[in-house]
């Protein structure tokens, strides 16, 4: 329910033009057009949030400064304090991470024979996966194809996708329907049978399926669901803190630490997973977050500390639709869906200024600039923008929001909001680490062997943006594929003697190049007490 006095003048505009707003063409912006509003006003442009790295296989490249601060950190553990000829787990494929890279992972590790094992610092589904929305892209209509849905995440993703792994990601994108919708995803469908599929910003073709708006949660109980059903062990509350490598600097395993008692245990382990999903809780440049509890970079921290290269982790996603009020909603995701379905992005003046389905980096920008130049609504935590939802039922008729994207109508229902009647107010909101670990087509890590990782860990798939639907998408493809290939690489691995080697050598490299911080790594949860992290 809106009270505010500004809000309910501005709502007044909102209205007076929706009809004619919801009819018009907004024009699309050139590459010029583009490429200026995001050096201008994408906070990856901002120079002084950066900072450079002084070591590790990344040394010399700018990172956000939050994430430079963990990556150059202290360890939790004292290799010396460890005994790894006690071993607690032995596997042949450690998938760290139980959201839906890792269960992907897991399942088709399992299917390949292997004796594969999760490890969860929280439980399994609490994961982005669990959070995303809108849908889940694949081109497998007629109209369609893998070369267009390229195209369309090639550009989108300013050229710098790693064209191998993008590929993969779109090739593979109509059999990870497929696979899905066989283990029971439920889908939305046509009375005919045919997925009902929906444009997404940058997409030339409709070629996002979904679960009306709760896909990740309906693709996170399947998953989860087939895990269980066969039995695959998950260790939950149980956070990797530290990888272990081998005497030949393989992967071989990790250390966990039981997140209540703090005990520590060994996992050893033919080849490891690495599935630890994205950084919204680092709150990077103070954003709020349209992510889980658990998303601090941890697979990044691991990863760095063992000598596996990061590519691209100086770019990240704001999402351009973050709940901008209520306050107890800041930052919560409003699906992109929302605009695929027709509501536009309105000023407090009620002026439509710019297209909705841009890309969501240009859109974010956009956003931003129209706030800069005035033209934002004022709100408890700064200011928003208007997406006007009842253009969606004005363009498709009455029942469509119930019917589409219930579970908006029931977030903003919840504080009085009925945006079926009444528009929202959004602001962009930290939503996707766009970098991660390289890797290599078959999912291994391009310098470390026997280390593996998908999902949200992995840089490279999208480049530098990533398109709405392809992330849900790549934690299925790439889970899977990493699951075969660890568990097929396992049969042929012979584990030398376990080492922690590289965690002195981590700090000795950081007193080398003079850096002394109390901060320890990875994070694994959030601080918003002011206290020291556990
Ligand atoms: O807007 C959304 O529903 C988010 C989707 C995504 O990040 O892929």
């Amino acid at each position: 329910m809106y009270t505010n006095e500004k809000m309910l003048e501005s709502i007044k505009k909102v209205e007076a033009n929706r009809a004619a707003n919801a009819v018009m063409e907004p024009v699309r912006m050139t590459a010029e057009e583009k490429e200026q509003v995001l050096a201008t006003y994408h906070p990856d442009y901002i120079k002084s949030e950066f900072e450079v790295l002084q070591i590790g296989p990344n040394k010399g490249e700018k990172v956000p400064k939050e994430l430079a601060a963990i990556l150059q950190a202290n360890s939790r553990i004292n290799p010396a304090d460890i005994d790894l000829s006690k071993v607690d787990y032995d596997v042949d494929v450690l998938v760290i991470g139980g959201g839906g890279a890792g269960t992907s992972a897991a399942i088709e590790a399992d299917n390949n024979g292997a004796k594969v094992m999760i490890v969860t610092k929280l439980r399994m589904g609490d994961a982005n996966t669990m959070m995303a929305e809108g849908g889940i892209q694949a081109a497998d209509k007629p109209n369609d194809s893998p070369a267009i849905h390229y195209v369309d995440a090639f550009g989108g993703g300013h050229f710098a996708a790693k064209p191998e792994l993008l590929y993969r990601l779109v090739n593979e994108a109509p059999d990870a329907i497929q696979w899905l919708n066989d283990l029971g995803v439920e889908f939305d469908k046509m009375p005919d049978g045919t997925m009902v599929t929906t444009h997404g910003g940058g997409t030339s073709r409709k070629r996002m399926h979904a679960a009306k708006d709760y896909s990740g949660a309906e693709i996170m109980r399947t998953l989860r669901d087939e895990v269980l059903n066969r039995n695959i062990p998950v260790v939950d509350f149980t956070a990797a803190i530290e990888l272990i490598l081998d005497e030949n600097g393989k992967a071989a395993g990790a250390v966990l630490m039981n997140m209540e008692t703090k005990e520590l245990l060994i996992a050893k382990a033919k080849t490891v997973v690495i599935a630890t999903g994205g950084a919204g809780r680092m709150h990077y440049q103070g954003f709020p977050t349209s992510n889980h509890y658990g998303a601090t970079a941890d697979g990044l921290v691991l990863g760095y500390r063992a000598g596996a290269r990061l590519l691209y982790a100086d770019t990240l996603q704001y999402h351009p639709t973050g709940a901008a009020y209520p306050s107890q909603i800041f930052g919560a995701l409003v699906t992109e869906k929302v605009r695929s379905l027709g509501a536009k992005l309105v000023n407090v003046n009620g002026e439509v200024f710019m297209h909705p389905l841009e890309t969501r980096d240009v859109c974010a920008s956009s956003v931003i600039r129209e706030c800069r130049r005035g033209n934002g609504v004022p709100t408890e935590q700064g200011e928003g923008i208007w997406l006007d939802t009842p253009m969606i039922e004005l363009k498709n008729g009455e029942g469509t929001i119930e019917k589409r994207i219930p579970a908006m109508m029931r977030m903003f229902g919840k504080y009085g909001i009925d945006i079926r009647k009444e528009p929202i107010l959004i602001y962009p909101t930290l939503h996707y680490q766009n970098g991660g670990l390289d890797i290599t087509a078959d999912g291994m890590t391009t310098n470390i062997e026997n280390l593996y990782v998908a999902g949200e860990a992995v840089g490279g798939i999208h480049g530098r943006n990533r398109l709405m639907g392809n992330s849900l998408l790549d934690i299925i493809v790439f889970g899977r594929n990493a699951g075969t290939n660890a568990s097929s690489k396992s049969k042929d691995v012979e584990v030398g003697a376990l080492t922690l080697s590289h965690v002195d050598n981590f700090a000795k490299e950081m007193a080398e190049a003079g850096i002394e911080t109390d901060v320890v790594s990875p994070k694994l949860l959030p601080n918003y007490t002011n206290q020291k992290a556990i």
